[in-house]
């Protein structure tokens, strides 16, 4: 039996950019930050290297993946883009927007990473890490959150190492995510339809396209495989939209309290709260928090992929 992979931890830079293109060739893990949360890389077109991928997360099979490439042009090599999806792309890329769109007839994605399904979920990171890992590497990423499967997504290399350390080659260390919620899924297989909310709020895109969003499948017939009602788990028990704090429980605050054990922000804006998210959860259950009582969150903007992954998290655990 060999030893466990040492997991290498490299500041941001040129030399990481190259070793981590290296690594990736070689058909091993590499982490990196996006501006949503750090991605778990691999090579797109290496069947055998997702396979590892998928072992490192102990991600279900099912689940597809998302691959990252560079611009809309090196996107039209792996998927068909109908009018909407091309007016997205063209006002959203780069930035926290991934397109499901048909598969290309030449696609050279391994279909081990588009779970055998005939669509490909596309995205246009804009955070100049992953940027310079795509230029270096020259080829399409695969990179779901860089979480163990059922964890919340990682917003540091602390939280990448705490999850995955011994599980994959290398982790590009550039500090912590801006945003620190994942993309929004958008289809364009079809009817435009919000198969994830995320980082770019619905009334943007549905600004843009000057229609609704049509929504996705109920939670329990998941459309997108991977939207698993309890996909975003903390280890707590989560009760939602609580205006105080009961016996036993833990306060996660939103807005002014004098109680909160942590606040999304005191200051109740949505863009604070969503990039404190899930490292607040992260740090009440390191505190061993038994019940995480959470504030009321409104439903706009950024609010609706807040209230989405809380939903999630307290969903009850199979
Ligand atoms: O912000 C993000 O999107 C991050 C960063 C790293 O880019 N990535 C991310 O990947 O959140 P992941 O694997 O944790 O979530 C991808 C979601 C899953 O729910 C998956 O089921 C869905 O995208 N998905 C992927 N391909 C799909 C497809 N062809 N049809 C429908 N859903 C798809
Ligand atoms: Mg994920």
């Amino acid at each position: 039996m060999s030893a466990e992979p040492a997991t290498r931890v490299l500041t941001a830079g040129a030399q990481a950019s190259e070793d981590g293109a290296r690594v990736l060739a070689a058909g091993g893990l590499v982490a990196f930050p996006t501006e949503t949360v750090y991605g778990l890389g691999a090579d797109a077109t290496n069947g055998q290297a997702i396979a590892r991928l998928y072992a490192a997360k102990g991600r279900p099979q099912f689940n597809p993946l998302i691959a990252h490439v560079l611009d809309l042009a090196a996107a039209k090599q792996l998927a068909v883009f109908n009018a909407a999806a091309q007016r997205l792309a063209e006002k959203f890329w780069p930035g926290p927007l991934t397109l499901v769109l048909p598969k290309a007839p030449d696609c050279p994605v391994a279909d081990l990473a588009t779970a055998g399904l005939d669509s490909i979920a596309l995205r246009v990171p804009a955070h100049s890490v992953a940027r310079e890992l795509l230029v270096k590497f020259g080829k399409p990423i695969v990179a779901p959150s860089a979480n163990r499967s059922g964890h919340v997504s990682p917003t540091t290399a602390a939280h990448v190492l705490a999850d995955l350390r011994g599980r994959i080659d290398l982790i590009i260390d550039g500090g912590a995510t801006p945003v620190g919620l994942e993309s929004t899924i958008v289809s364009c297989v079809g009817a435009p339809a919000l198969l994830r909310p995320g980082a770019l709020p619905r009334e943007t895109v549905e600004a843009m396209l000057g229609v609704s969003l049509a929504e996705a499948a109920p939670r329990d017939k998941p459309q997108a495989p991977g939207m698993l009602a309890s996909h975003y788990a903390p280890r707590a028990k989560l009760r939602l939209n609580a205006s105080g704090v009961q016996a036993g429980e833990t306060l996660l605050g939103f807005g002014a309290t004098p109680d909160a054990a942590l606040n999304l922000s005191p200051r109740g804006d949505l863009i604070e709260a969503a990039a404190n998210l899930f490292s607040h959860l992260r740090a009440l259950d390191a505190k061993g928090a038994k019940v995480i009582a959470v504030m009321p969150i409104p439903r706009e903007g950024l609010g609706e992929a807040i209230n989405d992954r809380l939903e999630r998290a307290a969903a009850p655990r199979s």
